[in-house]
């Protein structure tokens, strides 16, 4: 072995230690490659999962583009000619063997792994000590993500849930397929028309955690974003008993100034400030309730209760009047 090849695998180990420890950088400072901390028991189990496939899995990346270096280097032609053949050899059982079973071996680690976290991610914990799951209903529209809680409070975009409870959220979609996604507090699921799929979080930090629809599901797909705002038990109750106050406001950020603008000044949709349209509550629900033209029927299902939040917030603070000028 002449020493030039041995200092080229030198210097490729240590490339490749670099690169490693680059990348171990960008992982502690999360630089977009890791999951976000889970702060939900489900979310953090996903999370272990994660970490123990890709235990194997960057072991397997080193491995074998490590063996692939160091052939395209210790093998090279050295100027032979082209026609030379190698040694031929054929079977090498206790080789095969080996690389037969390393593999079985890793993936029943792997799955003994994952069926060992399934049902702590998956099932929703008894929560016996406080009667049960606090339950909430996701209902997913275009655009928006419509929240219901046990009291029959509702609020969009933002869900409301009290520190370290358990919430089950029974998800469906009022029509097409959205997919439900808050990645700190557990896995994804989908929104289907007609169909109830659930899942839950305790979430064991105050905060606001960060959603978005996982589905692609039309022109506003990337603004269907949602946020959970996981508060105080004090601070919950206080803000169910305002949910009601607050329901027009929250309706019209989710539901229609993505699309008309924050003031109702026009955006994707048309300007609507000064259409005398808002202030005739029949004519406005037909429009919600039904859709026309590109504009989807935002409040289909909607009860008359949240129409008239709706309808009274309109006519109170983005209808400016009807001008010549505008
Ligand atoms: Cu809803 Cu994408």
């Amino acid at each position: 072995m002449p020493p030039p090849v041995r200092r080229k695998t030198i210097v490729l180990v240590l490339v490749l230690g670099a690169v490693l420890a680059l990348a171990s950088v960008a992982h502690a400072g999360n630089g977009g490659f890791a999951p976000l901390t889970p702060h939900s028991p489900n979310a953090r189990r996903i999370n272990d999962s994660y970490v123990w496939i890709s235990i194997f899995a960057g072991g397997i990346f080193v491995l074998v583009e490590g063996t692939l270096l160091w052939f395209v280097v210790r093998y090279r032609r050295r100027g032979r000619p082209r026609t030379v053949e190698g040694p031929q050899i054929h079977g090498a059982t206790r080789l095969e063997l080996i690389w037969t079973g390393i593999p079985v071996l890793i993936l029943a680690a792997i799955a003994s792994f994952v069926f060992y976290k399934l049902p702590g991610i998956q099932d929703v914990p008894a929560a016996k000590a406080e009667g049960g799951p606090l339950r909430i209903q996701v209902n997913a529209h275009q655009f928006y993500w419509q929240f219901t809680y046990p009291d029959g409070s509702i609020s969009i975009d933002e869900l409301h849930a009290p520190v370290n409870r358990t919430v089950r959220v029974d998800i469906t979609s009022q029509d097409v397929d959205h997919s439900w996604w808050v990645p700190e507090l557990g896995g994804k699921f989908d929104a289907i028309p007609g169909h109830r799929t659930h899942t839950w979080f305790k979430a064991d930090q105050l905060g606001t955690y960060r959603g978005r629809c996982g589905e692609f599901c039309g022109v506003f797909h990337a603004e269907m974003k949602a946020v959970v705002d996981v508060q105080t038990r004090a601070e919950y109750t206080a803000w169910l008993s305002s949910a009601a106050s607050d329901l027009g406001r929250s309706e019209w950020q989710g539901a229609c100034a993505k699309c008309h603008g924050p003031q109702g000044e026009g955006g994707y949709g048309p300007k609507i400030s000064n259409n005398a349209l808002l202030t005739q509550a029949q004519g406005l629900e037909q429009l919600i309730r039904n859709g026309r033209n590109k504009m989807p029927p935002v409040a289909r299902g909607w009860s008359d209760e949240q129409v008239r939040s709706l309808v009274a917030y309109l006519k109170q603070k983005v209808y400016k009047g009807t001008s010549s000028g505008g």
